[in-house]
């Protein structure tokens, strides 16, 4: 597994655009061969999708042969809903680059079949031929979408229930009252992540510092989902020196050391 530390969330974010939007443009896509990006909702991408914007916008990277699946969406949340992931991915990213709107794929929490529509997602993913770039966040727990803690490692898309702890995490979006945080939601599954070409994870600031200890210094362990992440061929955590808080000196230092040469923005 790669990690690459910056000193901050602004230089985190920056790279993290420029190095999707290098692996986009070097796999020429095309109408016949689309690039397929997995992607996350939450503060923590917000920056990246601010830059990708930025990118998209100057020209630097096109997503018109780029087809999308998000990581996961609430149930019962209406779509044009403030909260709702639909409505955080336009409002972030789909409205403003030049995406064909068939080629996004959001869960439906509103489907009339649940599980259909759970079985559909995978589907889809599957003739789109795979995900090439799963980019992905984590709760403080260590979660990644919303596959809990327990969550089966070899998971798919289905339905899960969210742990207290996640509803009070995101209720500061629903007014601080975790009551009105949907209380299910559905979600691609920790197997799901991993059948991805490339894994690339982004972890900021000081209250995700123990669970990047866990992911990086124990083992996988299905109480810290995004562990699964040390059997991935290409997993890489791109971090901030906050969230590298609780790593031993040495394990920062190494990382920092191999990873020195690659700080720079990729070209594009
Ligand atoms: C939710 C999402 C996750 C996300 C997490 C962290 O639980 N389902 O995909 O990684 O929130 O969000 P934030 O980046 O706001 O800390």
């Amino acid at each position: 597994m790669r990690i690459i530390i910056h000193p901050d969330y602004t230089t985190l974010s920056k790279w993290t655009a420029y190095y999707i939007a290098q692996k986009i443009k070097s796999s020429n896509p095309t109408p016949e061969k689309k690039f397929v990006l997995g992607l996350p909702t939450g503060s923590s991408p917000i920056g990246t999708y601010r830059e990708l914007v930025k990118l998209c916008q100057e020209g630097k990277v096109s997503f018109k042969n780029v087809v999308t699946f998000n990581m996961d969406e609430y149930v019962g949340l209406p779509e044009d809903h403030p909260e709702s992931y639909h409505y955080f991915m336009w409002h972030h990213l789909f409205s403003h680059v030049d995406i064909p709107k068939e080629n996004v794929h959001i869960l439906d929490g509103n489907a009339k079949d649940l599980e259909k529509e759970c079985h559909d997602y995978e589907e889809a993913i599957r003739r789109a031929g795979g995900i090439d770039l799963f980019l992905g966040g984590i709760g403080a727990d260590g979660h990644i979408a919303f596959n809990e803690p327990g969550s089966s490692l070899s998971s798919r898309t289905r339905i899960k229930t969210l742990t207290y702890d996640t509803r009070v995490a995101n209720s500061r979006f629903f007014g601080n009252d975790p009551n009105k945080v949907p209380k299910t939601a559905l979600t691609v599954g920790v197997a799901t992540v991993m059948d991805a070409r490339e894994v690339v994870i982004i972890i900021n600031g000081i209250a995700k510092a123990r669970a990047l200890q866990k992911v990086v210094e124990e083992g996988v362990n299905h109480m810290w989902t995004v562990s699964m992440l040390q059997l991935h061929r290409h997993g890489m955590i791109v971090c901030d020196d906050d969230a590298s808080f609780e790593l031993k000196v040495g394990t920062v230092k190494y990382f920092k050391d191999i990873e020195r040469e690659n700080l720079s923005l990729p070209r594009l």
